[in-house]
C-alpha cells in the first residue's frame, strides 16, 4: 500500500493488507453472491452465524450499511425514534444516515464515554406516548464505543438494558464494529455479548485488517428484510467472494493478534500519560483506541495533528482539544517510543 505517513494512527481502517490476506483474496473461489451462490461468502456467513449464535446473516460492503439497514429493518414507521449515545458513530460520521436512510429520529443519551445507564433508558421509555410523539422503536449501542474512546460495555449492563427495552417493545441493535476487540480483552464470547440483541454486526476492515466487508446477523425474518434494503441501496455485490476471502483470513489469522494490538495501546498510553500537556487516564485505554485531551500552552489539537503530520505521524484531532489514536496490526511495539517522542518534542515549541 502506498503510504503517505510512516505511522498512521488515524483509524484502524488505515491498516494495510497483509501478504497472507492478499494471497487468500487472490485464490478466492467466487460465485454470484446475490443469488446465494458465492461459496466464500457462504462460508463467511456460516462462520459468523456460528460466532454470533444468530439464525441468519448477510454480507455487506460496510459497517455504515449495516447500521443503516439494521435501523431501517427494526423501525416500523418513518419518524420512529432510535435511542443512542450522543457520541454514536452513525450520528457523526455517516452523512445523516439515521434520518436520510433509516427515516428515523435520534433520541440522544448522555452517556459516559459512550456508555449510558439503565435509568437513562428507563427515563425515556417511561415518557408518556401519544400520536404526536415519535415512538422509541430501536435502542442502539456500540461495543466498544468509538468516540467514547474504546470503552467496553459490561455484559450485565447490556443484558439489563436489552431486557428493559424488550419490556417496552423496543428492538435492540449492536454496532459491533470492534466487538472482537472486546472479546480479545475480556474473554467473554461474542455469542454472549450479542445474545440479548435483535440485530448485530461485525466489521472486518477495522482491526481484522480486511480491505472491506461487514456481516449483519439476526433472525431469518430480519435478514430477509435486510436483503430487500441491501438491493435497494445498491449493496448487491455479485462476485463478492474476493472480499469475503479477506474477511475470513482476518477472522482466522488476525483475530488472535488483537491481544498484542491492545498491549501496544497500553504501553503507548503509559508513555503518552507522561507528556506534560496530555491528560490521559490509563484506565480508559481498554481496547485499541486511545482518546485524550490536550492542554498545550500554544497548540490546539488540530495544530498538534498538523505538526505530527509533518513528521510522518498521522493522528486524529476529534475537536479543539481532543485527540484519538487507533492502534492496529501495522503498529509495532517499537513505534510507541517514536510516537511518544513526537508528542514530547512539541513541548519545546514556542
Ligand atoms: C463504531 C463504528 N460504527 C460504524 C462505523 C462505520 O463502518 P464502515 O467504515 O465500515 O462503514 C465505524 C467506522 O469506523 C465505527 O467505528
Amino acid at each position: 500500500m502506498t503510504r503517505k505517513f510512516k505511522i498512521d494512527l488515524f483509524s484502524d481502517t488505515n491498516c494495510g493488507i497483509s501478504q497472507g490476506m492478499r494471497q487468500a483474496i487472490m485464490n478466492a473461489d467466487v460465485g454470484n453472491e446475490v443469488a446465494g451462490e458465492d461459496p466464500t461468502v457462504n462460508r463467511l456467513l456460516e462462520e459468523c452465524r456460528e460466532l454470533l449464535g444468530k439464525e441468519a446473516a448477510i454480507f455487506m460492503p460496510s459497517g455504515t450499511m449495516c447500521n443503516g439497514i439494521g435501523f431501517r429493518v427494526l423501525c416500523e414507521l418513518p419518524g420512529d425514534a432510535i435511542l443512542l449515545d450522543k457520541t454514536a458513530h452513525p450520528l457523526h460520521k455517516a452523512s445523516g444516515l439515521v434520518a436520510g436512510l433509516s427515516h428515523a429520529v435520534p433520541y440522544l443519551l448522555e452517556g459516559e464515554r459512550g456508555i449510558f445507564t439503565l435509568d437513562q433508558v428507563r427515563e425515556i421509555l417511561e415518557r408518556p406516548s401519544g400520536y404526536n410523539i415519535s415512538v422509541p422503536r430501536v435502542l442502539s449501542i456500540e461495543q466498544p464505543t468509538n468516540f467514547g474512546g474504546g470503552a467496553i460495555w459490561p455484559l450485565k449492563t447490556l443484558q439489563e438494558i436489552c431486557a428493559l427495552a424488550s419490556q417496552y417493545g423496543v428492538k435492540t441493535h449492536m454496532d459491533g464494529a470492534r466487538l472482537l476487540n472486546v472479546v480479545a480483552v475480556t474473554g467473554i464470547s461474542a455469542r454472549d455479548y450479542v445474545a440479548p440483541f435483535d440485530c448485530v454486526w461485525i466489521d472486518f476492515c477495522k482491526t481484522l485488517g480486511a480491505p472491506m466487508g461487514a456481516v449483519l446477523a439476526g433472525s431469518q425474518e430480519l435478514i430477509e428484510k435486510a436483503w430487500y434494503y441491501k438491493f435497494q441501496q445498491g449493496g448487491g455485490m455479485h462476485k463478492a467472494g474476493i472480499l469475503a476471502a479477506g474477511c475470513l483470513y482476518g477472522l482466522h489469522h488476525h483475530f488472535s493478534k488483537l491481544k498484542n494490538v491492545h498491549k501496544i495501546a497500553q504501553s503507548l498510553g503509559v508513555l503518552l500519560s507522561k507528556v506534560p500537556y496530555i491528560d490521559l487516564n490509563l484506565q480508559f485505554v481498554e481496547t485499541n483506541i486511545i482518546l485524550f485531551t490536550v492542554n498545550h500552552p500554544t497548540l490546539s489539537a488540530p495544530q498538534i495533528e498538523a505538526a505530527l503530520a509533518k513528521k510522518g505521524i498521522r493522528i486524529f484531532a476529534v475537536d479543539h482539544n481532543t485527540i484519538r489514536l487507533m492502534i492496529h496490526l501495522d503498529i509495532k511495539e517499537e513505534d510507541s517510543a517514536t510516537i511518544a517522542d513526537a508528542f514530547l518534542n512539541l513541548v519545546e515549541m514556542p
